[in-house]
């Protein structure tokens, strides 16, 4: 029997047809016209995704760090809510859509799905790349303006990635206080920086005040323990490169670690891990150091030795963005 095309492969060869038959210079400006665009004030009065070839740049270039990005951020929620899955999911300002790719590579099955952006070559082109993969084909892609006036139908889960940092400070509000009101389960993942960490902090704090519990990364729902300034929250997904990517930033490397910050917090039951691993391990000879941030609103480093037998090997294992100890293995497989 072939093994199912997985939702990751599905988006890399969608993208790479994208890209087919444009030459490849032509792509690279594109992307560096849009960097450029990034790089200017935001929150902006306008789309910054203007037309097709901006989006497919977008789609391209940012969609596969993006994609892995939540894909991380959700399986660290699904670990905390097992048995529980999405009966429909709305992305706002979901753009090409990588989080609804990111949603069905973690739940199997497809739900419906609404997509709401600003821009309508992003959610053109998300619609033109979703046909790709059969769970997707039925997503809505509805034009929508995140600010005072937005109101979501109610779902269960509502994603929000690399999209506050887009926004003014008002209409972050009213989006984290729309996307609370409507959904059982709320996902905000943001760039991995000191700005994108506050700004998840920021949701945080309201989903809290809302009646949500946090279900992931932290493992609790009581005050962040970084004294703000000092550190910032944030984790990496690892993402292969295209040639796209080489030619536009150079290097060889065949991957590189595209770093997010998340939330993930539900009204529903969840059970977060007793503590994160928050930065690299470090493995010593013998020994390996975790930072760990633990419930009691604690930072800690520990050291697991080779004398905690089966713990180090576990330590040896782990990586940036665990829970630890890791879970039991599940006695029915
Ligand atoms: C950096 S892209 C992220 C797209 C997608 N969520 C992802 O993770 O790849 C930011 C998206 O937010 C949308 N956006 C920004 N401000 C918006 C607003 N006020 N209303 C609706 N969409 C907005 C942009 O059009 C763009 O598609």
């Amino acid at each position: 029997m072939n093994e199912p095309v997985r939702p990751a492969e599905r988006l890399r060869a969608a993208l790479a047809e994208l890209l087919d038959g444009l030459p490849p210079s032509q792509a690279a400006s594109a992307v560096e016209r849009l960097i450029a665009n990034y790089r200017g004030a935001t929150p902006t009065d306008a789309p910054i995704l203007r037309d097709r070839a901006d989006v497919a740049a977008y789609a391209a270039y940012r969609m596969p760090a993006t994609f892995e990005a939540v894909r991380s951020a959700l399986a660290a929620f699904a670990a905390a809510v097992p048995g529980w899955a999405p009966a429909g999911h709305a992305d706002v300002g979901g753009g090409t859509g990588a989080a609804t790719w990111a949603v069905s590579a973690t739940w199997a099955g497809s739900r419906p799905v609404t997509v709401l952006d600003w821009a309508e070559p992003a959610l053109a082109l998300g619609r033109e790349i979703a046909a790709a993969h059969p769970a997707l084909r039925d997503v809505h892609w509805r034009r929508a303006r995140i600010g005072a006036g937005l109101t979501l139908d109610a779902v269960d889960l509502v994603t929000v990635s690399y999209v506050l940092n887009e926004l003014s400070a008002a209409d972050r509000t009213a989006l984290v206080d729309a996307a609370a009101t409507a959904a059982q389960a709320v996902v905000i993942v943001e760039a991995g920086t000191p700005d994108g960490y506050a700004r998840v902090i920021e949701a945080r704090d309201r989903l809290i005040g809302a009646g949500f519990r946090i279900a992931a990364p932290c493992p609790h729902s009581a005050g962040c323990p970084i004294v703000p300034g000092t550190d910032w929250c944030h984790f990496a997904a690892r993402v292969s490169r295209s040639s796209l990517h080489r030619q536009v930033k150079g290097g060889s490397l065949p991957y590189e670690d595209e770093k997010f910050s998340y939330v993930a917090a539900t009204r529903a039951p969840a059970g977060p891990a007793p503590a994160r691993i928050v930065r690299r391990p470090q493995i010593r000879k013998g020994q390996v150091l975790l930072d760990l941030c633990e419930t009691g609103e604690r930072l800690h480093r520990t050291t697991v030795t080779k004398r905690h037998g089966d713990l180090y090997k576990a330590a040896r294992d782990a990586e940036w963005g665990d829970p630890w100890p890791p879970a039991a293995p599940d006695p029915m497989g």
